[in-house]
């Protein structure tokens, strides 16, 4: 067992030359509130390979978002301020660089998928002219139709000629989420940020987007680092999974190894309370109580106020995420019981 405290598990082994896509080293992020520092990330070690899917799933308010925002800093701030760590991509750290190197990184390398589409287009323009602007910012020299149709179609819009140029509010929330994508897929993408993508979608529609980011991997060398709060996709599309919970990881391992055999109890509850799609129908049962808020993190193990198995030293003794198999990370001490 290795007491190693900051995973950094990936396709890349350590004899490789190039630096991996993504390596986040100890990240720590503060809300500034009424001037008190509340932490909200708190020492999150990710790191991603060029190809790779990785899920971040958690309850809201873990910390998913920031720290999928961090990638690019694109946090607000203040009120956030960066309290430590580093974000490497491809090897730089973005939180050392210019404005002019954020830019290059926000993108160019880097581009994000959110959850509302309709909120993220822009209800005046034609859906085309907006691809068309993200080609123009991104890759000047593919800025033409056939381009913009060739993105359409790839991201399985039928007609692609028909709905060039409809307004946002013509489209289904769906095809709404096609044209988010494909805007995103413009500027060819090293990485590709999706933030609870299907949440505002109905379950039918869902399925058909996590089937296309599927298929886009599939078809375009891009890595996918994927929130949800639903672990029930997480198995179809991603190679590895981190849990977080109040601000860090709790577990970390390759999807089938976390999917069979959950080690933190935090984990375990998730899975209990995610409904299950095949198979008999399960019981849901919601983890009790809250995630505790910013500032107010209990003592010792995060978790250990809603842990069925706590112990008593849960509440005092802090928690460190040990490798406890190969590339299976858990924070809890009592993991094997
Ligand atoms: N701009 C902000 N100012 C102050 N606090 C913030 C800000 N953005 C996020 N937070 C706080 O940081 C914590 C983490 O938020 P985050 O949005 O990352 O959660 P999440 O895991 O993405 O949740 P959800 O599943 O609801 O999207 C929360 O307590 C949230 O209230
Ligand atoms: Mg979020």
């Amino acid at each position: 067992m290795s007491s190693a405290s900051s995973p950094a598990p990936s396709n890349a082994t350590s004899a490789d030359a190039t630096p991996p896509l993504l390596d986040i080293r100890d990240l720590r992020l503060d809300f500034m509130k009424d001037g008190r520092a509340l932490r909200a990330v708190d020492g999150v070690s990710l790191r991603l390979g060029a190809g790779e899917a990785l899920c971040l799933v958690g309850e809201s308010g873990c910390g998913k978002s920031v720290t999928a925002l961090s990638i690019a800093r694109l946090v607000p701030s203040p009120p956030a301020r960066y309290a430590g760590g580093e974000i490497r991509v491809n090897g730089s750290d973005v939180l050392k660089m210019s404005p002019r190197e954020l830019r290059a990184i926000r993108g160019g390398v880097v581009s994000y998928i959110f959850q509302e589409p309709g909120s993220s287009l822009n209800p005046v323009f034609r859906v085309g002219a907006q691809i068309l602007e993200s080609l123009k910012l991104h890759r000047p020299e593919a800025a033409n139709e056939e381009e913009v149709l060739r993105l359409l179609r790839l991201v399985g819009i039928p007609a692609p000629e028909s709905r060039l140029r409809d307004y946002p509010h013509q489209l289904s929330g769906g095809m709404q989420q096609r044209i988010m994508i494909a805007m995103a897929l413009a500027s060819h993408p090293r990485l590709l940020v999706a933030d609870e993508p299907t949440t505002a979608l109905d379950v039918t529609i869902q399925a058909q987007i996590i089937e296309l980011l599927r298929e886009l991997r599939r078809q375009i060398q891009m890595s996918l680092l994927l929130i949800t709060h639903n672990l029930g996709i997480v198995g179809d599309l991603a190679d590895r999974v981190a849990v977080m919970y109040a601000g860090q990881i709790v577990e970390l391992a390759p999807s089938h190894t976390l999917l069979s055999r959950p080690l933190h109890p935090y984990t375990r509850a998730l899975m209990n309370s995610v409904p299950k799609l095949k198979g008999q129908v399960g019981r849901l049962s919601a983890i009790p109580g809250n995630v505790p808020n910013l500032g107010s993190f209990p003592e010792g193990c995060r978790f250990h106020p809603r842990c069925p198995q706590a112990r008593p030293d849960c509440s005092t003794q802090s928690t460190q995420l040990l490798e406890v198999e190969p590339s299976h990370w858990v924070r809890c001490p009592y993991w094997s019981t």
